[in-house]
């Protein structure tokens, strides 16, 4: 099929490949040019689409990438794969999915069928995907959603392994959005609306929200009571049903826990609901820097403005170079609000903010902070660092921990 995909990030890059790699005609849409210029070149800035898989794609003349939306005019399926991001107000910003919506409408020369990839509330598809579509459009497309389940870094779930939830508007829409990606995911599970794909998205993601802010509060308790919340953890992880481990840790970043369940808040409150465990869940994990803050503020004692602090780890996961809603972020700006001179190393980032990654020297620093652990991240380069270390990961052992 001629497939175009709007969005060349974390979801719509390696969907692309994906298209490719089955044998589909692919169009890569992004409106960032020096990500198409990128692209262009052979030069992947997604860490899960490795170089030479990108330039086989290239080689193969099914994928062509392009910051030009007359592109896709011909294409039989369009997907949407566009930032779903929160507003300054802090609820959902659909621009991005509107202004997908409009190039789509604006641009096809033939009826087609849109499906959308992006996380939003329930009803967007129908409420304001395909209004909007129709606004511009003269033609008759079809609608559908599959929502994408992508971890990115995640080397044993992938777009292949990982089931797809899938629904269309009508039944053809969901009977093409089944034949198109039973071409590259083995498991595909049809549900009755696209309310409930959508729905579905939020509440995966709200659970591991509410999740990870439980375990942080039982790290905040257990540290008062002079417990080792891992000890505690793994003691509990030896049952065998009805627990699931989840880890402390320095808050929640990226692009899908802190946002997503406020787009089902969102949901909930357009129907007068108040959802009570995602606004506390969203307060836990948003507290953790100030928890950690207080903490490092108490290991360096009075004398703090003397001190230099390592900060190891500044992306929102391991081995993701993805800075976005990050924690280490808001833990440095938190400390260096308190007067404490702070760098940071992560040669995944490389630069933030006019800021480069320092390197790591033997005992430069007075206290490291291991916020966040990339693969490279031994423990010798840890420890070497400075004489003190705190880890917010739980992967080192015998040294000052969350
Ligand atoms: N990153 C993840 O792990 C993940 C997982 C599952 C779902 N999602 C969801 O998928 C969606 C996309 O997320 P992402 O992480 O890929 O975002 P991203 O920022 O990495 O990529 C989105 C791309 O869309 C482009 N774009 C925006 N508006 C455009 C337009 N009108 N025309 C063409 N290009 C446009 C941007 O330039 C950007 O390159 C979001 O709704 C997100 O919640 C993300």
């Amino acid at each position: 099929l001629k497939v175009s995909v709007i969005g060349q990030g974390y979801v719509g890059l390696p969907l692309a490949m994906s298209l490719a790699e089955a044998g589909h005609e692919v169009i890569g849409l992004d409106s960032d040019s020096s990500k198409i210029s990128n692209l262009l070149a052979g030069k992947t800035y997604i860490e899960d689409i490795s170089t030479p898989r990108l330039n086989e794609c290239l080689k193969s003349g099914k994928y062509s990438p392009t910051d030009s939306p007359k592109a896709i005019a011909n294409s039989e399926v369009v997907v949407i794969a566009v930032p779903t991001p929160l507003n300054s107000a802090r609820e959902p910003d659909l621009n991005f999915v509107k202004s997908a919506s409009e190039v789509i409408g604006q641009h096809m020369k033939r009826d087609c069928l849109v499906i959308n990839e992006s996380t939003s509330f329930p009803g967007t598809l129908r409420n304001v995907i395909k209004p909007t579509v129709e606004k511009f459009s003269k033609y008759t497309h079809e609608y559908a959603i599959s929502p994408e389940r992508v971890d990115p870094g995640n080397k044993t779930w992938n777009m292949k392994n990982t089931p797809r939830l899938f629904a269309g508007l009508t039944k053809s829409a969901g009977n093409l959005t089944q034949e198109l990606y039973s071409t590259f995911c083995d498991k595909l599970i049809e549900v009755s609306s696209p309310e409930v794909a959508e729905t579905a998205k939020l509440f995966e993601n709200t659970f591991r929200q509410v999740n990870i802010a439980l375990v942080n509060e039982l790290e905040i308790i257990s540290n008062a009571l002079g417990i080792s919340v891992y000890e505690i953890l793994d003691a509990a992880n030896s049952k065998p049903y009805g627990f699931m481990k989840f880890k402390p840790g320095l808050g929640v970043g990226g692009h899908c826990i802190p946002v997503d369940p406020t787009y089902l808040a969102y949901a909930a409150n357009e129907k007068n609901i108040r959802a009570e465990f995602i606004d506390l869940a969203n307060r836990v994990n948003n507290s953790m820097p100030d928890v950690v803050c207080e903490r490092i503020l108490n290991i360096l004692g009075s004398n703090f403005a003397d001190k230099k602090v390592l900060i190891m780890g500044i992306s929102y996961k391991a081995n993701i170079s993805d800075v976005r809603e990050s924690p280490s972020i808001e833990l440095i700006k938190k400390l260096r609000a308190a007067g404490v001179e702070v760098v940071w190393n992560d040669d995944l980032v490389r630069e933030w903010s006019s800021e480069s990654s320092t390197s790591i020297g033997a005992n430069k620093f007075d206290l490291t902070i291991l916020a966040m652990r990339h693969d490279y991240m031994t423990d010798s380069l840890i420890y070497e660092s400075s004489k003190v270390v705190f880890d917010c990961t739980g992967t080192l052992s015998g040294t000052l921990s969350l």
